[in-house]
Formats: structure tokens, C-alpha cells, sequence
């Protein structure tokens, strides 16, 4: 059962709303729209996965930022897991509990740490500058912060090189060779941090090879688990008190819609199960995409249709601008309209591109459809995770509005961006 699904009479659905209805009822397109039912449903089958096993499910806030969406997570019992200290500040105004927060990243600034040590939240070690930091903002703040090294573990989740992060070169987290210096400076640093686990995140929309075979036995997942494992081992043997074990997020969604059997959250977990259970650790999840990415879809209206050579275009009024991953990563994202067609609607080939003033403006390329009318609905799926909360105002096209459909209800859950929300930034200058 998904939320967005056709009627018998050729409409898209979004939990029996009529996505038609919703466009005729809002106040501009192009708007996101999701179902609160559908996460819901998302969390339960981590929860559910989870059975047995002491777990923290930590949402990314990254993939989505929504106030309202967040609030709901939080209820349904998520934890969060962030990387700046503004998703930090977002994830307590939704009233997350600090203690199952997981701070992550590279580049921490110091003075967000110091927010992180003060509300005690989880601190993930990325490098040795990072560890200075996490030092400093302890002696700030005089408490001493729980920490989880970032341990790169070097398995190759083969996915595009943009969202993999878990090889040996990858800008993020240490190289198992420098383990026993971090443990020292653990050690050294007993006053200020207290090591509580080990982290590794392999990478993002892990479901294919490069060659787009599917994988579909999440065995990346279970061969960083052995190796982490292995870490725990050792850092136990020096006398640390290790309780986590994070093996990150990274789990992919059927973007393609052919139905194909993907990975869940069951399959994810019971590849680590007994492992964790083995050494009596807590399992820290952090998901993004899989939680949020299909609950959601962006809708759009087509201005026109056009042809240039052998090329025909749809334009419509979204853009990259408020959905960048197919510029960005060449990402597929499904596409469908609203509406059924007209009865002597041609079929063709089409690229779907928005009014942004460049080429890679596009939502969709090659995509067979019926010929739309001015006007029509035209949705692009999956658009939960990593799509408005890396919308631009690039052409200034002005953020979207969020509905969510909430028990046969359309609530507004974001405000779209106003150009006088743009034109402040130079009030009184
Ligand atoms: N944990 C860490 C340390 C991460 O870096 C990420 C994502 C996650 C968890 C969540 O991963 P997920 O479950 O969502 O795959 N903008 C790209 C995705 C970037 C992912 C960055 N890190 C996209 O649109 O596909």
C-alpha cells in the first residue's frame, strides 16, 4: 500500500485526495505534498525491524527539515541525527530528546559543539582537529561529552561517488591505521570526552551495483557491521565501555518504480542482529531517505509543449531550483500527471524541464507521456528526502509551500517563500 496511487478514474491519488483537488484548492505551484500516514508507516517498519534489539532510530535531518514533519518523527519516537549546529537547534525546537541526537560532520564548528556539549548529545569524532574541538567545547561547558568515533571502514557501497562516503579516501571519518592514536587521545582526554561507541556511514541510495543490478541482500551493511565489530572488540580489550554500535543511513528506495524487490528495514536489521546482540551493544540507525523519500511528491503545472529538432520538451513551473537531484546526480526520479489524458492525447518522448535559464534544468529526461494540455497536473515522485531541503532560490523562484494530507485532510505544514521574505535581507541597509 502506498500513498500515491491511481483511481479508477485515472487521477492521482494521495490517501484517497484527489491531487487535482489540491491543486485547484492551494495558492500557487509548485507545491510539495505528502502523506503523514505514509511516514508513519516508514517509521513503524523500523520500529518494527527493531524488535528485540535496544535501538535508536535516528532520523537525518538533512533529507528533510520540516518543522510540522520532524514534530511527527519525534512523536512516533525518532531520534535525530544532525550535522550543523542550526539542524541542532531545529531538532530541539521540535522537542527532541538531546540524548538520542547524534551530532555528525566533518567540518563542526567549535561554537557548535559547545551547543552539542551543553545539551549533551552525541558527538561523532571525525578527525584529530575535530577531537581538539570536542576537547574544547567540553572545558567550555565543564561537562564531559559522549562521543563515537567515525571509523571509515573502506567497503565500497557502490553507489554514485557524489553520496558514497565510506572508502578509503572519502573526506569523512578516520582510517582504522590511526585507531589506537584516537584511543590514546581518549585516554589522555578522560576529564572531557567519554567514548561511547563507534560510528560508520557507507554511503547513500544503497540498493544497486554501478552496473544497475540490484543488490538484494544489504551485504554491505552486514560486512561493515563484522568490521565494526571487530573495532568494538579491540577498544573493549583496552577497557572502554562501548554501548553503540552506528552503522549510519543509507538505504535506498525504489526510485524507479518497476516494483522490483528492494531491501527493508527488516533485511537491513537482520543482517546485524546477532551481531549486536553477540556484544550487547545498542543499535544507532541514522535513515534519511528511506523514511521520508517516497512520502512525499512535488506538483508541478505544465506551462507548455514544445519541439526543437528531434527533441520535444514539457515545461513546466517547477525547476531545479526547487528539485536540483536529476541536474545534481542524474538522479531518476518517477514522473506521472495528475490527470488522465485526453482521449486522442499523442504519446511521445519527452524531456521535462522547468524555466530555469540553463540546460540542466531538467526533472525528467526521455520519459514517454501523453501529450498534457496547458495547465495539467504533472507530479515527480519521491520527492521526501533531499529535494526542498536543497531547494535554491536560484532565478529567484521562491521556495515552495508544503501540504501533507493528514486523515483525508490538506493541511498547509510550510509557508512558501514570499518575495518579501527575499526582499528583507536588504531592509535597512
Ligand atoms: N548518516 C550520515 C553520516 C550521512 O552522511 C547521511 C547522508 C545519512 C546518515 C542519511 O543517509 P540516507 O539514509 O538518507 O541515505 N543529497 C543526496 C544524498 C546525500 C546523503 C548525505 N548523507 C541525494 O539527494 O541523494
Amino acid at each position: 500500500r502506498h500513498c500515491f496511487s491511481k483511481g479508477e478514474d485515472g487521477f492521482l491519488y494521495c490517501d484517497g485526495v484527489r491531487v487535482q483537488d489540491v491543486m485547484e484548492g492551494v495558492e500557487r505551484s509548485p507545491f510539495y505534498l505528502y502523506s503523514k500516514d505514509q511516514i508513519t508507516r516508514n517509521v513503524e517498519a523500523y520500529k518494527e525491524a527493531l524488535q528485540g534489539l535496544r535501538s535508536v532510530v535516528g532520523y537525518a535531518i538533512k533529507a528533510n527539515n520540516n518543522l510540522k514533519i520532524l514534530e511527527h518523527l519525534r512523536g512516533l519516537g525518532c531520534g535525530a541525527v544532525l550535522v550543523s549546529g542550526n539542524e541542532l537547534r531545529l531538532a530541539l525546537a521540535a522537542g527532541f530528546d538531546p540524548k538520542r541526537c547524534i551530532f555528525n560532520g566533518n567540518g563542526k564548528m567549535l561554537e557548535d559543539l559547545v551547543l552539542a556539549a551543553e545539551k549533551e548529545v552525541f558527538v561523532n569524532v571525525d578527525s584529530e582537529f575535530d577531537l581538539e574541538n570536542i576537547v574544547t567545547a567540553a572545558r567550555v561547558v565543564g561537562k564531559r561529552v559522549p562521543v563515537l568515533l567515525r571509523i571509515n571502514p573502506d567497503v565500497d557501497p557502490q553507489v554514485h561517488p557524489y553520496v558514497a562516503t565510506g572508502n578509503k579516501t572519502s573526506k569523512f571519518g578516520i582510517r582504522n591505521e590511526k585507531l589506537q592514536w584516537f584511543l590514546d587521545a581518549v585516554k589522555t582526554h578522560s576529564s572531557e570526552i567519554n567514548l561511547v561507541g563507534v560510528h560508520c556511514h557507507l554511503g547513500s541510495t544503497i540498493t544497486k551495483t554501478k552496473q544497475n543490478r540490484l543488490i538484494t541482500k544489504v551485504d554491505i551493511f552486514r560486512d561493515a557491521a563484522v568490521l565494526m565489530v571487530n573495532f568494538i572488540d579491540q577498544i573493549r580489550a583496552q577497557g572502554f565501555q562501548l554501548e553503540y554500535l552506528n552503522i549510519g543511513g543509507g538505504l535506498g528506495i525504489d526510485y524507479h518504480h518497476t516494483g522490483a524487490v528492494l531491501p527493508t528495514p527488516m533485511d537491513l536489521i537482520n543482517t546485524v542482529r546477532e551481531l549486536v546482540l553477540s556484544r550487547d551493544l545498542t543499535l544507532i540507525i541514522e535513515p534519511g531517505r528511506s523514511l521520508i523519500a517516497n512520502t512525499c511528491c512535488l506538483v508541478n503545472k505544465v506551462t507548455g509543449v514544445k519541439t526543437n529538432g528531434t527533441k520535444n520538451f514539457i515545461v513546466i513551473d517547477g525547476s531545479m531550483a526547487e528539485l536540483i537531484r536529476p541536474s545534481l546526480y542524474g538522479a531518476y526520479q518517477h514522473i506521472d500527471l495528475v490527470s488522465p489524458p485526453a482521449a486522442d492525447a499523442h504519446v511521445a518522448t519527452f524531456d521535462v524541464v522547468g524555466p530555469v535559464c540553463e540546460s540542466a534544468d531538467f526533472l525528467g529526461k526521455d520519459r514517454e507521456l501523453p501529450t498534457p494540455a496547458k495547465g495539467t497536473g504533472l507530479v515527480v515522485h519521491d520527492a521526501g528526502a533531499y529535494c526542498m531541503s536543497m531547494a535554491s532560490t536560484y532565478n529567484l523562484k521562491l521556495r515552495p509551500p508544503e501540504y501533507w494530507v493528514d486523515n483525508g485532510s490538506v493541511v498547509k505544514i510550510r509557508h512558501g517563500e514570499k518575495m518579501e521574505d527575499f526582499t528583507r535581507f536588504f531592509d535597512g541597509l
